[in-house]
């Protein structure tokens, strides 16, 4: 895969594994979160396994801080000369009635989730439409199109990743750059750890859940051909297609479910 592919959020769980994932196709990476040790470890494996391809590109980048996003890519276009794919990746949960989330929690969740993406779609955009091509993904998730209780706030910032595709995917076809969305149901990774962290309570995982690998892989064949949503969970799409059509019926389901 001759692609250059930025991950935000590359240091765990998805970011981390499509990362890996791209490697064995080929693809020359661009790997930004927080902990760059975690990076760099990440990026050595990757040395080590593939030694013909390119080297990755390291940088500590905080998603919540524009400044940051923005020298992310700059250092891309000058290793690289070009973003192909821009993968918006970066992010995580918290569990907390509505009125219960402390005005702290919404827009921190909201700076890094959601403004986090943004930025990321502002700079690939910068980047991309002078090339006339381009591909960028968000990883939103399933409940983007049908909140559960406790978990509005993380909801909220997945289902405005939804609306910024969409909006974006119709404005940059004609530049022949694609938007994608990508709506991964309970994945195996330290998000549960790092949710229940933050609110101080458990956070589990919901229904059955996926390897953060098979949802990678899913990616590479969305990367490989794209289009506008991955629902990587087998059945997720129809059946939060089906829970938001019939509310009612969903919060009546959902209220047995949280009395149980
Ligand atoms: N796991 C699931 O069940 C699931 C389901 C649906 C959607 N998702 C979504 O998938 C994405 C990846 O999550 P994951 O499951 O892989 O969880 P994870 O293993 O906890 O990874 C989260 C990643 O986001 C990065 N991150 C968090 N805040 C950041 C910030 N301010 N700036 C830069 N990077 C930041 C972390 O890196 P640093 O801490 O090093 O910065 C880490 O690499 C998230 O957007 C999540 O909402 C997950």
């Amino acid at each position: 895969m001759d692609k250059v592919v930025l991950i935000t959020g590359a240091s765990s769980g998805i970011g981390a594994a499509l990362a890996r994932e791209l490697a064995l196709h080929g693809a020359t990476l661009v790997l930004g979160a927080r902990r760059v040790e975690r990076l760099e470890e990440l990026a050595a494996e990757i040395r080590r396994l593939f030694p013909q391809s390119p080297a990755p590109l390291v940088q500590r980048c905080d998603v919540s801080v524009a400044a940051d996003v923005e020298a992310l890519f700059r250092a891309a276009v000058e290793r690289f000369g070009r973003v192909d794919v821009a993968v918006a990746n970066a992010g995580y949960g918290i569990k907390a009635d509505v009125h219960e989330t402390t005005e702290e929690q919404m827009r921190d969740i909201w700076q890094t989730n959601l403004m986090g993406s943004w930025y990321v779609m502002v700079q690939a955009a910068r980047v991309m439409i002078p090339r006339k091509s381009g591909h960028i993904i968000l990883v939103s998730s399933a409940i983007a199109r049908r909140s559960l209780p406790q978990m509005g706030a993380y909801a909220m910032t997945k289902a405005a990743q939804l609306s910024l595709a969409q909006s974006q995917r119709v404005e940059l076809a004609p530049h022949g750059i694609c938007v994608s969305s990508v709506h991964p149901a309970s994945t195996e990774t330290d998000f549960f750890r790092e949710a229940s962290r933050r609110s101080g309570r458990a956070v589990g995982m919901i229904g059955k859940s996926q390897s953060a690998q098979r949802v990678a892989q899913k990616m590479v064949k969305l990367i490989q051909h794209p289009r506008p949503e991955l629902w990587p969970a087998p059945g997720s799409r129809a059946a939060l297609l089906m829970a938001s059509a019939v509310p009612g019926v969903t919060d009546r389901a959902l209220s047995r479910k949280t009395k149980a």
